[in-house]
């Protein structure tokens, strides 16, 4: 039995309270919160209620210190331009901390560095903490945002507090997540929350006056407890380091969570597709590394006449099995935290459509109309433009007008075909899910998995050509097994383990599982297949496998490929089928004694034994 905690007592407020009310917190989070002040030191504690006007007003103060620009060409929408040190998350600097190491990472080779995930001991993130925290929200406004992952008061969804000291990160939550009084009277009923402690770190001395994006890359630490659902980050006000809803709790510390209960949390988008002449709508999710094309996919705008798809969600997804066995999924966010560069009305003509109402954008450029550019929004570039930087640009000027990792960020119910179960606590349910890299060379179009164990391979073995979203430059094939690699909340074999027996447990309702790639080249370095809103041709074949057609498809060594006339290619013009899906020989056995030296080396002993079959069998099949 429950037994609601008595409040906060007014004798303890611990400093000043600049907006909501300190008695009206349940004990447990006053009791949490005065701990995280008396550390920090802030000047004041504002309490964001959600509404409207408090919304406002903290956007008129960000304006006038000028931290965020008004774009007057759209509707309440805003220019941020980061320090140019701060403009990606950094996974070298962001740790799990649990007791024991192998909770958190699998057993490198000896002489190997581990790429998936870094362990932090307890009592080392103590003392970081130690060393960083104290005083340093000093001069600063200390906000509590206390938001939902998914549908408020779901059965799905789980409830966080955001500390921070950043009013851009405030704001950006409660686009991101759902926020304020309501989630604060769900925390009440449960008892429940991620504890969220962000601070940019560079407190202020009276008088002193603060910097347009304050931030501390040199301390800059990322941390996370799952034994205590903590998340503690340090020095970064980028997005994937400091909007800790994101990265942070749905995706480690969730992940976390999921295999404890019983559940996924995904780096997936899930959509939604349905052809007009069917009753019922299908649902996939769609696991692809950063920046190779779940947004775009999510808001696919179908070339094909007949199809109708809608987004529940571009990023990640939390997945589990009802009671039916079906496996569901919600969107623990409520908005889209999307690339920009690139997105045009050619490319995503859906996101064009979402962004420009309500949105706060980072570190793209500013046109002189009060507008945005970035490279691939229009084919020609304006001819005058401040950049990301805050210079003036123009197109002879020879470097980028937008960061490459410049990002929009805007509230879903913008999107023009957001789904109508969006939003239902209970999920969707889905009937396939999609791996998929940027693979130019040996992956075919799409394959099927075998059955279950098998597609589970599959994402363990995802790689994906290097890209802008994080740190790492060039242009270099990596590891990104189910693309979830910079956001394991806990042992990757583990956690393919977890995968392999949800799929025992479930296995007659299990969804099918498929690799795609749009991103495969020609001989001459051409895109073979031409994307965007073509994928839905892929969709279709996936679709029509799901309702049960064997005969569009041939078992080749890496799993099913569509016969020659099943997928449609009408209209399209011509498509070198043969390169398009050929399974070359040699570079599948390259990939497969590759694949056994990364999982010997990366995963040790932690890797599951059916996953070394999986590899075994593959090698066979091509030996056969
Ligand atoms: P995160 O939000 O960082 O997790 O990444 P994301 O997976 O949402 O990536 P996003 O959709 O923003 O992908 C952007 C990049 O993928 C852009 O460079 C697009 O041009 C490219 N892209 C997306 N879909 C396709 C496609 O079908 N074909 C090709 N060739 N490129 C694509
Ligand atoms: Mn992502
Ligand atoms: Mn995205």
């Amino acid at each position: 039995i429950f037994r609601q905690s008595s409040g906060a007592k007014t004798g303890e407020i611990p400093c000043r309270i600049s907006h909501g009310s300190w008695e009206s917190l349940p004990a447990q989070v006053a009791s949490w919160v005065k701990a995280q002040i008396e550390l920090c030191q802030p000047d004041s504690l504002h309490i964001i209620d959600g509404s409207i006007s408090e919304e406002i007003r903290l956007k008129e103060q960000l304006v006038k210190a000028g931290v965020i620009i008004p774009l007057p060409k759209y509707e309440n929408c805003f220019l941020t331009r980061t320090d140019p040190k701060d403009v990606a998350r950094v996974e070298s600097k962001t740790f799990i901390s649990t007791p024991e190491k192998i909770e958190t990472v699998p057993p490198t080779a000896e002489g190997i560095n581990g790429t998936l995930g870094n362990w932090m001991a307890p009592e080392e993130l103590d003392e970081k903490v130690k060393q960083k925290f104290p005083g340093c929200m000093r001069g600063r406004t200390m906000y509590m945002i206390p938001f939902s992952m998914g549908p408020v008061g779901g059965p799905l969804s789980k409830n966080g507090i955001e500390l921070t000291d950043s009013c851009y990160v405030a704001i950006s939550m409660s686009i991101m997540t759902r926020v304020g009084s309501r989630v604060m009277d769900c925390v009440r009923k449960s008892g429940e929350f991620v504890k969220c402690l962000h601070s940019v770190g560079k407190p202020l001395t009276p008088g002193q006056k603060d910097v347009m994006w304050p931030c501390n890359p040199e301390e800059t630490m990322i941390a996370h407890r799952p034994h205590s659902s903590e998340i503690i980050s340090f020095g970064s006000g980028y997005g994937g380091n400091s909007l800790l809803g994101k990265k942070c709790f749905a995706l480690r510390i969730g992940s976390a969570l999921a295999r404890q209960q019983g559940w996924f949390a995904e780096h997936m988008l899930v959509m939604g597709l349905k052809k007009h002449d069917s009753e019922e709508r299908r649902y996939v999710c769609a696991a692809f590394p950063s920046a190779c094309g779940k947004t775009n996919l999510a808001m696919l705008n179908p070339t094909l006449p007949g199809y109708d798809v809608t987004c529940v969600g571009d990023d990640i997804a939390w997945l589990r099995f009802d009671n039916e066995g079906s496996l569901r999924a919600i969107n623990p966010e409520n908005g889209f935290f999307g690339v920009a560069p690139g997105t045009s009305d050619d490319s995503n003509p859906i996101a064009m459509q979402t962004i420009f109402k309500n949105t706060l954008f980072t570190n793209v450029a500013m046109t002189d109309d009060g507008g945005v550019w970035w490279e691939g929004m229009t084919e020609e570039a304006p001819a005058h433009l401040i950049d990301w930087l805050g210079q003036d640009w123009t197109p002879d000027s020879g470097k980028k007008a937008a960061h490459p990792n410049s990002r929009f960020c805007a509230p879903a119910e913008n999107c023009p075909i957001l789904d109508e179960n969006w939003e239902d606590p209970q999920g969707v349910k889905i009937d396939a899910i999609l791996f998929g890299g940027r693979r130019p060379e040996g992956v075919p179009l799409v394959s099927e998995s075998l059955n279950w164990q098998h597609g589970v391979f599959m994402g363990a073995a995802l790689k994906s050509e290097a890209t802008a979203a994080a740190e790492h430059k060039g242009k270099m094939v990596m590891h990104d097994p189910f693309s979830m690699r910079p956001f394991f909340g806990y042992n990757f074999g583990h956690y393919l383990k977890h995968w392999l027996d949800m799929g025992a447990k479930h296995s007659a309702t299990v969804p099918r599982i498929f690799m795609v790639n749009w991103f495969r080249k020609s001989s001459a370095g051409k895109f073979l297949w031409p994307g965007f809103g073509e994928n839905v041709r892929v969709l279709d074949w996936i679709m029509r496998r799901c309702d049960g057609y064997e005969d569009i498809a041939t078992k080749s060594p890496i799993g099913y490929i569509p016969t020659e006339e099943s997928l449609n290619t009408e209209g399209l013009g011509n498509i070198d089928w043969a390169q398009l899906f050929s399974t070359p020989r040699d570079f599948w056995l390259d990939e497969v004694s590759e694949l056994r030296q990364y999982f010997k080396q990366q995963v040790g002993y932690s890797l599951p034994q059916e996953i070394q079959s999986e590899l075994d069998a593959l090698e066979k099949r091509f030996n056969a």
